[in-house]
């Protein structure tokens, strides 16, 4: 299937719809605030000359509380520095933020919700911002050369070009039966292909940027990974893990057909620290400024594992709907979810993890 063309997360603002639950996303953006604001300062101070226009991009923005928090903490960083700089306000760079996502994001309510903001209005003190969309794919070039000063990218990375096109043999067999990713029962080959898949992605996000972001540009990139701990080989995330047994339940039903679950790989992966890390350092266009991993338990404040599996199901329909419906049916969406909840209750009552583990990583181009 072409990922691209229909990949999205649920749109609107309804109760199912990615905005009202991407609170997962949201902590891991407010645990990378620091790097962002000491990045977009040091950008001001680099580039020295006052009025210039200072370009960011929000590279796989979505839509809901993450890509609005960029864009505030832009501007008030920006003001921030300039106030310490002691520009005068006529000397205050403008702003333009490139909001990129890929065509079928919900940019309608994106740019509804942003028009809203107080620091959107042409104030005295307030660096001007102008909104900008720039939909495509990041794993191709989007920009000019040398226009972008910073670069942020939340959550999106380890969404994959592609599902690994090494799961399947050369007679064109799936070869990880029964499993929608890497799992204890896969062939070690099926690891192999989804690091392959993210290594060569990655890389080239990198070359990309590497030609638009300027000398000294910044990139801020958030993701989704594993465990240090973890065993490569073997690890899945707790959602997949449970989707996978949800397709299972309703092939033992007869409702999916069993050859279905077997063609569908889900297009993310979990890397280390020490994988991305080593990607940046061979691809070379782009030095390590900082580097920090964080722990993040889901919907942890909820005593009630009912209650907190409803959440936990909801966060993951909205961003797992739009492949799962494509792939086994819009038919069997509700049933498909209803026996997640069930299971994810259960996976909360044995005592077992729902943490999320990232790794955040500012790069300074070289
Ligand atoms: C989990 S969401 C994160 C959205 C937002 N950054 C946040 O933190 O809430 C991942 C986003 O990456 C986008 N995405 C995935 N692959 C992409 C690609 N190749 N090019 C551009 N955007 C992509 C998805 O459409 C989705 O909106």
């Amino acid at each position: 299937m072409d990922l691209q063309e229909f990949l999205h997360m649920n749109e609107g603002d309804g109760e199912l719809s990615y905005s009202q639950n991407s609170f997962v996303q949201k902590g891991v953006s407010l645990m990378g605030q620091p790097m962002l604001e000491s990045a977009i300062q040091s950008i001001i101070t680099e580039v020295k000359s006052p009025s210039k226009v200072i370009k960011v991009a929000d590279m796989g923005c979505g839509v809901g509380p993450v890509p609005l928090a960029v864009v505030s903490l832009v501007i008030q960083n920006v003001q921030k520095k300039c106030k310490e700089l002691k520009w005068e306000e006529n000397e205050m760079p403008e702003i333009i933020v490139f909001l990129n996502d890929l065509p079928s994001n919900d940019f309608n309510l994106l740019f509804k919700e942003l028009l809203k903001m107080e620091l959107l209005k042409r104030k005295d003190g307030v660096p001007l911002c102008y909104l900008m969309t720039t939909p495509g794919s990041y794993y191709g070039r989007l920009f000019p050369k040398n226009v972008l000063h910073f670069v942020h990218a939340n959550y999106s990375l380890h969404w994959l070009s592609q599902a690994p096109p090494g799961l399947y043999s050369e007679e064109g067999m799936p070869i990880n039966k029964g499993n929608i990713y890497i799992s204890k029962t896969s062939p070690k080959i099926v690891a192999k292909a989804y690091l392959a898949q993210f290594q060569q992605d990655l890389t080239k996000f990198l070359k990309c940027r590497s030609e638009e972001v300027y000398s000294k540009g910044r990139m801020l990139l958030t993701f989704r990974g594993r465990p240090v701990s973890s065993d490569a080989s073997t690890w899945q995330p707790w959602e997949l893990q449970i989707l996978a047994l949800a397709i299972t339940h309703l092939v033992s039903q007869g409702l999916i057909n069993e050859s279905k679950l077997d063609a569908f790989d889900f297009p993310y992966y979990g890397a280390s620290k020490d994988e991305i890390e080593s990607i940046v350092q061979e691809e070379g266009s782009f030095k390590i400024e900082n580097v920090n991993t964080t722990a993040q338990h889901v919907a942890h404040e909820m005593e009630d594992n009912v209650e907190r599996a409803k959440i936990i199901s909801k966060f993951t329909r909205s961003f797992t709907e739009s492949l799962i419906s494509r792939h086994f049916g819009e038919d069997v969406v509700e049933l498909l979810y209803q026996k997640f909840t069930q299971l994810m209750c259960e996976h909360l009552s044995n005592g077992e993890s729902a943490e999320h583990h990232n790794i955040i990583i500012l790069l300074k181009r070289s």
